[in-house]
């Protein structure tokens, strides 16, 4: 593997800007989504105030965090000021009134890892969680949100890293290979790493946001619009990214000893996070930091299996990325 190692594609690949950019274009959601999305919110909401006055509801997810496809289901958050309230009883409730409404499907899934209640609603045809004080997901999807504001590559690399990826069969965190948003802290952190860098490290910036959530202190530089010209230096575009993305994961990371970090926009050691050996079900043979639960390793999902899945894929995207003679199609075959 090491001897594939390159700082630079073998070939020139800008020929494939256009192409790579007519997906991502093709991926964004249409305005009359958007809608939809806030039509089923409020709808939602007039629900809740009715049991519960005081709650609040939050998008997060790829709904609110600028990195979903279009059709994306949409993930909410139900926040109350009762920190000790019994989930799976709220939840229960919960559906019990959603349920009266012409809400479709409406589940009580309270024994899930993230307890939520599913639903679709036909006048939209949107599908949706609701999960009960999982704040630190609605701070997490700022954070993406407002790292998607700075420079548009981000999110063109991340639609089409997820896209790859969901046709690949490597987005299924209960098959062992990682979430969507493991997949966008890659992309953050492979653009905070670039030379020139195209993405600053927000949370090693001056504070300008800051929240207390379960104990745990997230603050950042949120004023994002001042950095619109950050990336300005480096002129690398997509096609290039892409093949650097695949290259980076398939020949450069160091899997036995590195930690891939958003939070100190570096490269953190295993031995500093005591993350060297099999605590559980926590292998960490791929490691990626959260940026707020510091002891979180999104990687964790990993096993023996689905890192030599997940290695291969990469190899097999970076193989495409340099030799391909149709990469725009290669790259996203069902597997
Ligand atoms: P798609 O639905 O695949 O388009 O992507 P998504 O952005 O909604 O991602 P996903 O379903 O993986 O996760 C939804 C949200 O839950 C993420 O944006 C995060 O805010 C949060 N989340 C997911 N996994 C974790 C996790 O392991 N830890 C924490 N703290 N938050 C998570
Ligand atoms: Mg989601």
């Amino acid at each position: 593997r090491n001897s594939k190692r390159q700082v630079e594609c073998r070939r020139d690949i800008s020929w494939l800007d256009a192409p790579f950019l007519a997906i991502y274009e093709s991926l964004i959601p249409a305005e009359e989504e958007k809608a939809k999305q806030n039509q089923l919110l409020t709808l939602l909401e007039k629900h809740v105030r009715k049991e519960w006055p005081n709650a609040k509801l939050y998008l997060y997810g790829s709904c609110a965090n600028t990195f979903g496809v279009s059709k994306s289901d949409i993930d909410v958050c139900l926040a109350t000021d009762d920190l000790n309230v019994n989930k799976s009883e709220m939840l229960l409730k919960l559906a019990d009134i959603l349920q009266s409404d012409n809400l479709q499907d409406v589940q009580a899934l309270t024994r899930a890892r993230v307890p939520i209640v599913k639903l679709m609603d036909p006048a939209t045809g949107i599908s949706c969680d609701i999960c009960i004080n999982n704040v630190l997901a609605v701070v997490n999807t700022k954070l993406l949100r407002d790292y998607a504001e700075i420079d548009v590559r981000l999110r063109q690399l991340a639609f089409l890293v997820k896209h790859w990826a969901k046709s690949r069969g490597v987005n299924e965190t209960y098959q062992g290979t990682l979430s969507s948003y493991a997949y966008v802290l890659m992309c953050i952190h492979f653009l905070q790493q670039r030379n020139p860098p195209i993405l600053p490290c927000l949370q090693s910036m001056k504070t300008t946001y800051a929240v207390t959530v379960d104990d745990i202190k997230c603050a950042f530089f949120d004023q994002v619009e001042r950095l619109r010209d950050f990336g300005a230096r480096n002129n690398e575009n997509i096609s290039k990214l892409l093949w650097g993305f695949f290259n980076y994961w398939a020949y450069c990371h160091d899997y036995a000893n590195h930690v891939i970090s958003v939070r100190t926009g570096c490269i953190l050691r295993k031995e500093e996070k005591d993350w060297t050996r099999r605590i559980g079900n926590d292998r960490h043979l791929i490691c990626i930091e959260d940026p707020f639960e510091t002891s979180h390793d999104l990687g964790r999902v990993v096993d023996k299996r689905s890192i030599r899945v997940l290695r291969e894929e990469f190899e097999r995207a970076a193989e495409i990325m340099q030799y391909d003679p149709n990469p725009c199609v290669t790259l996203f075959e069902p597997y």
